[in-house]
């Protein structure tokens, strides 16, 4: 069984607070492909290389839940031979990675429409969310053919189909309703490859998130650069809309 180390072992810098929830989203493969002559889904093939060890770092660390944008309702728009090539590696990495991540205690999620990928997909996918709901690890939640906008939708439509009424649509019941139900916000929104916007990832939970935007490609992103950014997040100052003294802080 493979045993992740624990926080105090490990010569892990200093950071003093800690995200419950960090949420990435994972660009710049097909660029990092193209500065080296290789195809985009070579570039895929290398982003998903990089997951195991951004994951084991994050786990290190102590955060309890990482969700990963790895295919967004928009990319369907991109050509066949990369959409096919994504799915592919996708089940190749479940049938690659499900018996480490289990047995790290690592619990795995789905978040996003399953009904719409391949069949061969969607049982991988349910096999390795059935296979490691028990655990009791950190959470990886697997955003693949997700919308944050259709999350929202999803969420009202539940609403409406139970007769709620206006007066009781508030943010807790929508946030009740969202894909991510079980999860705390993401405290801390990582986006690699220079782009500073969300693209439809996760809209609503991302009201408060701190935001660190990194030029680093996704390939290349992997143990120290979770530390960098880490490392970044303890020094931000949280408010929630509030004044510094309300949030117990002299920022
Ligand atoms: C964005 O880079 C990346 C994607 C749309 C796919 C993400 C997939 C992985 C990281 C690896 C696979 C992991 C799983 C679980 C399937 P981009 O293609 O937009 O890069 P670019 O902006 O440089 O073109």
């Amino acid at each position: 069984m493979v045993v992740l180390p624990q926080r105090a072992e490990l010569p892990l810098p200093h950071i003093h607070s800690l995200p419950r929830h960090v949420a990435i989203i994972m660009d710049g493969n097909g660029r990092w492909a193209r500065a080296r002559g290789l195809s985009r889904n070579d570039g895929h093939r290398a982003g998903a290389e990089a997951l195991r060890s951004v994951i084991e770092r994050f786990a290190e660390h102590g955060v309890e839940a990482v969700t990963l944008f790895a295919f967004s309702t928009e990319n369907w728009g991109r050509p066949r031979s990369e959409v096919d090539g994504i799915m592919r590696l996708a089940a190749r990495v479940i049938d690659r990675e499900l018996n480490t991540f289990h047995e790290s205690g690592i619990q795995l999620q789905h978040l996003g429409d399953l009904a719409a990928l391949p069949k061969g997909l969607q049982s991988r996918v349910a096999k390795a969310v059935r296979r490691t709901q028990q655990n009791t690890g950190m959470t990886v939640n697997l955003a693949f053919n997700y919308g944050g906008r259709a999350d929202i939708v999803e969420a009202v439509r539940h609403l409406v189909a139970a007769g709620v009424r206006p007066e009781d649509v508030t943010e807790a019941a929508i946030s009740s309703h969202l894909t991510t139900a079980a999860l705390p916000d993401p405290d801390l929104l990582i986006r690699t490859g220079g782009e500073r916007r969300i693209s439809n990832f996760l809209v609503w939970q991302a009201a408060y998130s701190e935001y660190y935007f990194t030029p680093v490609q996704w390939p290349d992103f992997g143990a120290a650069e979770v530390d960098e950014a880490l490392l970044e997040f303890s020094r931000r100052r949280r408010r929630f809309g509030l004044v510094p003294e309300d949030v117990g802080t002299d920022a």
